[in-house]
């Protein structure tokens, strides 16, 4: 339309833009051919003819003018004008001009929200044209890629053969399974990705949308359920056999034998109460993840907890000969948590201590205020843990040595259990250890604010 409108201004322009004078001796011209008159000019009627025209032609060189100026995305002031259809023209002109400049300020505009919009996605998000080509990306998209792929070629920017056959197939009109693959840019990222064709041609002349999806986490968290689970099946299972096995004893060959029932009853009981443990730390390790996002809220006085945990564990360590000696300076700040959860931690760090600590040692605990934290250390004088094994300790079930952790009744839940708590009150837990020397684990907690 616009176009349209140019062609006539420049028709306009060319018939019109002519000098008075010339348009008389064109005027003349026309006379002298189509009348047969021309041998007498008229000086006079040349006159009345210029005299008709003139107003129209000024506007008509006016409009042409006005119109060249907003073609070429001027600001022009509407030109004055002589007759009433030149007033019009020109009001006409600018109400279109203003049209479409409101036209093009909404494509913008709409333009713009489409862009804020896919950048708002958290997934990385491609727009492909029919020719395989990007033409839009995401902020995720660049992110992932390190760079913004607009105008390169699919095949240049994702490198995964089965991804770019995917997409080819989809542009087809095939509908295409998602495609998993890994990580762009190398490490053990998993993503996948999903193809969606535009039945219509989106910003750019899209086709296809290739959103890539991180299944990472996802991927991770099955492979650790997976784990868990051969894990916790296999803990609960030998000692289950144990059970099964003294229990066909004691009904089959040793059925009468009183001696036998007598020392197989203690093991049989000892047996059971482990796998009730197992299980208790299984619920309890399960019941922290479940709420391990919710900081807990409670201000806790962390030396009386201490202070309890200690005391109840005296008998035991008095068993080895071991003394635990506390070392809490008077006013310490209250920290955030939840009283019987950082008990549980204490109860842990103590109890391996004792368990791992050597006979007639001691064991220190030390409290201390420091940087807006409340830091609690446990120090055992046992034998260490290898520099190798320290970053494995909080996995569930791992143990340095399965056997002897076993025979001490151990299911190697416990600082699984200390971390998933320590992660929730937002803390950290360190551990230092030297073989032959000991160990200290230590876990900082933030000082309750109010
Ligand atoms: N103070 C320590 N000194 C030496 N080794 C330790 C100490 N604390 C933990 N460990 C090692 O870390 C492993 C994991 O400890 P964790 O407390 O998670 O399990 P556990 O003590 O074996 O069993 P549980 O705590 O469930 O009774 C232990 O088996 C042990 O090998
Ligand atoms: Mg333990």
């Amino acid at each position: 339309m616009v176009r349209h409108m140019w062609a006539n201004g420049a028709l306009i322009c060319g018939l019109l833009a002519a000098p008075p004078v010339a348009v008389c001796a064109l005027a003349a011209g026309v006379g002298t051919l189509g009348l047969g008159w021309a041998a007498v000019a008229a000086p006079a009627s040349m006159l009345a003819v210029w005299l008709v025209l003139r107003h129209p032609l000024h506007d008509a060189r006016e409009l042409v003018d006005y119109v060249r100026r907003l073609a070429s995305r001027g600001q022009p002031l509407i030109p004055p004008m002589r007759t009433a259809m030149g007033r019009e023209l020109v009001t006409a002109i600018a109400r279109l001009h203003e049209t479409m400049n409101e036209e093009a300020r909404q494509h913008a505009a709409l333009a713009a929200s489409h862009g804020a919009t896919l950048d708002s996605l958290p997934d990385p998000l491609l727009l492909i044209d029919s020719a395989h080509r990007v033409v839009g990306a995401n902020l995720a998209a660049q992110a992932l890629l390190e760079r913004d792929p607009e105008g390169a070629d699919l095949a240049s920017v994702l490198r995964v053969p089965a991804v770019l056959d995917a997409a080819e197939q989809a542009l087809a009109g095939i509908p295409v399974e998602d495609v998993e693959f890994s990580r762009p840019s190398g490490g053990d990222g998993v993503f996948a990705a999903r193809f969606k064709r535009l039945s219509e041609p989106g910003p750019g002349g899209a086709r296809l949308v290739l959103s890539l999806h991180d299944m990472t986490a996802a991927r991770r968290a099955d492979r650790m359920r997976a784990e868990f689970v051969a894990n916790a099946s296999h803990e609960l299972r030998t000692p289950l056999a144990s059970l099964q096995g003294f229990i066909e004893t004691l009904a089959g060959p040793a059925k009468d034998d009183a001696a036998a029932r007598e020392q197989f009853l203690p093991i049989m009981l000892q047996t059971a109460t482990r796998m009730a443990r197992l299980i208790d730390d299984l619920l309890s390790l399960s019941r922290i993840e479940f709420d391990e996002h919710t900081q807990p809220k409670e201000a806790v006085d962390l030396a009386a907890v201490v202070l309890a945990v200690v005391d109840g564990l005296v008998p035991q360590a008095a068993a080895r000969s071991m003394s635990l000696d506390l070392n809490a300076p008077a006013g310490l700040p209250p920290v955030r948590g939840q009283a019987d959860q950082l008990a549980q931690v204490l109860q842990n760090l103590l109890d391996n201590a004792i368990k791992y600590g050597r006979d007639g040692t001691a064991v220190a605990i030390t409290l201390a205020a420091l940087d807006g934290k409340v830091a609690v250390s446990v120090h055992d004088q046992g034998a260490g843990i290898a520099r190798e094994h320290l970053p494995r300790l909080t996995e569930r079930f791992f143990r340095c040595d399965a056997a002897r952790s076993r025979e001490l009744g151990g299911t190697g839940l416990g600082l699984a259990i200390v971390k998933h708590i320590v992660n929730r009150h937002r803390g950290q837990l360190l551990i230092d250890s030297q073989l032959g020397r000991g160990s200290t684990f230590t876990v900082h907690l933030p000082v309750f604010a109010g």
